[in-house]
């Protein structure tokens, strides 16, 4: 299964102890377990995303507004998913909820180019230090395809090398090494030859070097946060080692971007870090919440998509809702509000704060563990390793919990009033004081029961 973080590995039969935190957020959630039965019915495993199915069953929400939302059984909770990162702005934004109203009065679907699709492509342009030109996609899957089919045209070379546990969407290619353990494919049905052109490697500089050069590689794709937005950070320098290693070899760098772009500055990472790629891969904030991706880079190689002008290494690209003018239109709009960068400084300040207040509860608890992250970001780690200060894959790896307790803490959360993103969370520019308070006392709350349950 693909996951957007790495799973909780450990106990899969449910352990008794923890079992109380859980029936207790149960029996407060009616609404959610009724809807769950039905959407079984319909949806396999009642859910629309893999990353959704939860233990004892999915919340289910009604409604949701700036830093907060609803669920269908009214309990007020605070919003760490953010639309798995997309909500920079916060829910329902007055002004991304005003763009989209005016361009659904005027077009769903003209059918043919409009002017959205320019002022999308010029803040990107503007924004993002590799994209000198932009092809919108309908996902963040379809626009890291999109990248390695240009990838691959552009270099006349097959081979993908990817990272272990980094994620850049569903599609085959990178269908490979994103879950543990990492040399697997990570889901079934993928064509038994694929293997043969996708690598995956652990980042170590010298993984890479090796591979660039035994193997004619079109293309290293990366999340520059580190795997899943930061859970496993790079090791330092390793993003400027694979820019040197991917010129030298003639192969070009492509950063999945779709978590950070736009939220770790109004550039993404390439702006913080100044290691441009060749490829960008965009999604989430781009859209402002609305389904949407991107594939921004040098002009050079994104003019393989531009039609027969590109001659034999044309590379083909339909979508019926590509650039879809609602998309754009929330796009535009969060871009527009993102460009100046204040609001990810602030929610980068509010989630600093929140990580190391979260790590002094930790503490005080004597429960091993603490918060750590980057940009609007936060992770939670358990476990002794959690001392050491380092995150590598090997602290992770030992650190992670077992099923049992991170289903007790998730739920505990919620019956806090705090929604964690399988003990993560993403910030935006509509938490305050009020709502890191409050989840700050959640999580005393949860580690005193987790205490009790025999759990930490
Ligand atoms: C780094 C990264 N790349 C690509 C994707 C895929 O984007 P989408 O879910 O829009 O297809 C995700 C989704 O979470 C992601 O986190």
């Amino acid at each position: 299964m693909i996951t957007e973080k790495p799973r909780h590995a450990g106990d899969t039969a449910e352990a008794p102890a923890g079992r109380d935190v859980v029936l207790r957020w149960a029996a407060e959630n009616p609404g959610s377990a009724a809807l769950h039965q039905r959407a079984r019915g319909l949806l396999p495993g009642g859910v629309t995303h893999d990353v959704r199915l939860a233990e004892p069953f999915p919340l289910a929400v009604a409604r949701a507004d700036g830093a907060r939302k609803w669920d269908v059984d009214g309990h007020e909770l605070i919003c760490y998913v953010m639309g798995h990162g997309a909500l920079l702005l916060g829910h329902s934004h007055p002004e991304v909820v005003a763009a989209v109203r005016a361009q659904a009065g005027l077009a769903f679907h003209p059918g043919a180019g409009h002017e959205l699709e320019s002022d999308w492509a010029e803040l990107v342009v503007r924004l993002v230090p590799s994209a000198e030109r932009v092809r919108f996609t309908s996902s963040g899957t379809e626009a890291s395809l999109l990248a390695l089919r240009v990838a691959r045209a552009a270099t006349g070379r097959d081979t993908i090398v990817k990272l272990a546990g980094h994620f850049h969407g569903w599609h085959d290619q990178v269908a490979v090494g994103s879950d543990p353990p990492f040399d697997q494919p990570d889901t079934a049905g993928l064509p038994r030859g694929l293997a043969s052109s996708v690598a995956v490697i652990p980042a170590d500089e010298g993984a890479l070097a090796g591979v660039l050069r035994t193997r004619d590689v079109a293309a290293v794709i990366l999340e520059p946060s580190g795997a899943a937005w930061g859970t496993v950070p790079l090791p330092p320098g390793f993003l400027a080692a694979a820019r040197r290693l991917a010129s030298e070899s003639g192969t070009l760098l492509v950063f999945d971007e779709v978590v950070s772009g736009f939220r770790w500055a109004p550039g993404g990472v390439q702006q913080v870090t100044g290691v441009v790629p060749d490829l960008t891969v965009l999604g989430k904030v781009l859209a402002g919440g609305m389904p949407g991706g991107a594939v921004g880079g040098r002009a050079d190689l994104m003019d393989h998509l531009a039609g027969p002008a590109a001659g034999s290494r044309r590379v083909a690209h339909p979508g019926t809702h590509n650039a879809h003018p609602l998309a754009a239109a929330a796009g535009v709009t969060t871009l527009r509000l993102a460009a100046p960068g204040g609001l990810q400084a602030g929610a980068g300040r509010l989630a600093a704060a929140l990580r190391d207040e979260l790590t002094a509860v930790f503490e005080r608890s004597g429960v091993a563990g603490r918060a750590y992250g980057e940009s609007s970001t936060f992770h939670l780690l358990f476990g002794p390793e959690s001392a050491s200060g380092t995150v590598d894959a090997a602290a992770l790896k030992n650190s992670v919990p077992p099923a049992s307790v991170s289903a007790a803490l998730h739920c505990s959360m919620l019956s806090e009033g705090v929604h964690l993103f399988h003990g993560s969370g993403f910030l935006s520019a509509a938490h305050g004081e009020r709502e890191a308070e409050q989840t700050v006392r959640a999580l005393a709350t949860t580690l005193r029961r987790l205490q009790a349950a025999g759990l930490a």
